[in-house]
């Protein structure tokens, strides 16, 4: 590990203490003990260093959020607009709400429902504060079943591209082998089931063993191959198009009610934000780290990948003559018309759905860690029975989203927000989470941190000037929990 300088060990030394000021518990509590959690495994497992956890957390929030949702949400509401109001939702809501998640974890020290106990015990508040932990954990088990279902798509895409399936084909063509795959009910199980091996093999041994490698070069790898998919559309003619559209000349007369509830949820989607994955990786962080500095990092680098992954895929949608509206499978329809006539194309093509699906992985172990640390604290789980027992339960909620989506006699749709959703369980899935649990999950933390425990104590964890902490808190405490509290209800009520 390089930057060994903020190593934890128990005496932690370097940890800025302010041994006087009155509410200073949870800045000068042992750091290895936990918060009044003994026998929290936090307690034996710690990032090696702030760079692991800005990796690790990096490797939670780019995932499908940022290649596979960002281009799909942003095709289906009109483009610009809705990327306009997804950026502000970022820097307004987004990065002051990771900024209280990674706080309230390093402090808490344990799952969100223990951390959230611990940190309202330690502040005389309410112990039913915790219930946010506990919708965290469900909102878990829901986002995993469907996104284990996607990240499945990306597998079954790297081993068909090693096939060179796609070399010459046009547009039909390729939407031809989509199809394929999400009408194949048995091959989605397949591929769902392969994923979520994968993800409960890294999580029964522990996260902080081997993910950090994964990370630390995979990722910078994934974001190259973006970089070159960008640079492959400019020779395309649906570039400058693309980026019209995308980017420079946002048409918000497109905007709706729905379309602001589907940007703020892709945001808080794809920080890894309101459901206390980041709080919990914050559970493993050094003492003395600067919260805002990694949040920042996270927050640009996650939104760069987000906007890359856009000006990869719409490009080749205008060039092709295609919808930007195509709805779940759009990268599946677009990239590998790319690959199909590039110049090593196969090679590329595998790699990149590759290195999604481990982009993927990483994210899918952050979703399911609370979960399991959550079974472990309570003292009836080992941490691999545990992780047996939740894998297999969103093994089967995967299994139903993939019967709700492929087999015709179990398909429904409905309407949310003004849209119309199909392909069944997979819908009310992502409705749920990205547009109900996310932000209000998201909303409860900001209050939590920024007006229910006491400010002096917060401001000293984040490490924030007085001026700095003003501006977290009107964002945190004020201008995210108004603008969650309106756009969620604008959108119920459209609904
Ligand atoms: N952010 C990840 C992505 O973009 C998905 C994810 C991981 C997530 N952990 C999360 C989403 C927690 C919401 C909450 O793919």
């Amino acid at each position: 590990m390089s930057d060994s300088n903020d190593k934890p060990n128990a005496s932690d030394p370097a940890a800025p203490a302010a041994p006087a000021a009155p509410a200073t518990a949870m800045t000068d509590d042992a750091p290895v003990s936990g918060a009044a959690l003994p026998g929290s495994r936090a307690s034996q497992s710690l990032w090696s260093s702030r760079t692991a956890f800005v990796l690790a957390a990096t490797g939670s929030a780019v995932g499908l959020g940022n290649i596979w949702s960002f281009p799909y949400l942003a095709g289906e509401h009109g483009g610009g607009a809705f990327v306009m109001v997804y950026l502000v939702c970022v820097l307004l809501i987004g990065l002051p709400i990771m900024m209280a998640e990674i706080m309230l974890g390093r402090a808490g020290r344990g799952s969100p429902v223990h951390a959230m106990a611990a940190m309202a015990r330690l502040h005389n508040k309410q112990s039913a504060w915790q219930f946010v932990g506990v919708m965290g954990v469900i909102t878990a088990f829901i986002i995993l079943a469907f996104y284990s279902v996607v990240a499945g798509w990306m597998l079954a895409y790297a081993v068909r591209m090693v096939g060179g399936v796609f070399e010459g084909q046009l547009a039909d063509g390729v939407s031809g082998i989509a199809g394929r795959l999400t009408d194949d009910p048995e091959r989605m199980l397949a591929w769902h089931t392969i994923f979520m091996v994968m993800t409960a093999a890294v999580i029964a041994r522990g996260v902080e063993h081997g993910l950090e490698r994964f990370i630390r070069w995979f990722m910078p790898l994934l974001f190259v191959l973006l970089l070159g998919l960008v640079i492959y559309a400019t020779t395309t003619d649906g570039f400058l198009k693309a980026v019209n559209w995308l980017l420079l000349e946002p048409d918000f007369s497109q905007l709706t009610t729905g379309s602001v509830l589907a940007a703020m949820g892709q945001a808080f989607f794809s920080l890894s934000l309101g459901m206390g994955a980041i709080m919990m990786y914050g559970a493993y962080l050094p003492r003395d780290t600067n919260i805002p500095g990694a949040a920042a990092t996270i927050t640009v680098a996650d939104t760069l990948v987000a906007i890359l992954a856009g000006l990869a895929v719409f490009p080749i949608v205008f060039a092709n003559g295609m919808e930007p509206a195509q709805g779940t499978t759009l990268v599946l329809q677009t990239l590998p018309l790319a690959f199909g006539s590039m110049e090593g194309g196969t090679f590329i093509g595998t790699l990149f759905f590759a290195l999604l699906s481990i982009a993927a992985w990483t994210s899918a172990v952050s979703l399911i860690e609370p979960v399991v640390a959550w079974m472990v604290e309570s003292g009836r789980f080992t941490r691999v029975s545990a992780t047996t027992l939740a894998s297999a339960v969103i093994w089967f909620l995967g299994a139903m989203v993939v019967l709700t989506m492929a087999e015709p006699d179990f398909q429904f749709s409905f309407e949310f927000a003004g849209n119309t959703e199909s392909s069944g369980l997979f819908s009310v899935f992502e409705v749920a989470t990205y547009k109900i649990l996310l932000p209000l999950g998201g909303l409860l933390i900001a209050v939590f941190a920024a007006w229910v425990l006491s400010s002096d104590a917060v401001r000293k964890e984040l490490g924030l000037s007085d001026n700095l902490f003003f501006l977290w808190r009107s964002l945190a405490g004020l201008l995210a929990p108004l603008a969650v509290l309106i756009i969620l209800l604008g959108g119920l009520n459209a609904f």
